[in-house]
């Protein structure tokens, strides 16, 4: 998880650069940003799961919370969220944090 903690500082960094799709930012972001920077690293079992085939809910080692401060629950295999593809363009869903 060496790679982990650089992450922060890269959302950080990106964050400010800004967005513009109907992907949320953070999903945008991670996908697009901090992804392909860290792709070289070891960590690519766990970017693998940061894929747009794949529900927010299902990538690795990510934590979402909504505007109003409610968490996302991903624990719950049987919840509807986990395989919510529609979270993916819920400009209101923000990264939490990243690994475990
Ligand atoms: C996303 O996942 C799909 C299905 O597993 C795979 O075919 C595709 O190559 C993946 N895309 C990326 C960018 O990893
Ligand atoms: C999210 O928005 C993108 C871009 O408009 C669209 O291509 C995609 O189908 C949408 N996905 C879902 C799950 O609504
Ligand atoms: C899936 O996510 C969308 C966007 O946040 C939400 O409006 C919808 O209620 C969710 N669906 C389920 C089954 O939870």
């Amino acid at each position: 998880m060496a790679a982990m903690r650089y992450l922060h500082i890269f959302i950080f960094f990106f964050r400010e650069l800004g967005a513009s799709s109907s992907y949320s930012c953070d999903v945008k972001l991670l996908l697009e940003k901090v992804k392909l920077s860290l792709q070289s690293t070891s960590e690519n079992l766990l970017l693998s799961s940061w894929n747009s085939s794949v529900p927010v809910c299902q990538w690795r080692g990510v934590k979402w919370v909504f505007s109003d401060g409610s968490p996302l629950h991903c624990t719950d295999l049987s919840s509807p969220q986990w395989t919510n593809f529609s979270l993916f363009n819920d400009s209101t869903l923000h990264l939490l944090s990243l690994g475990d």
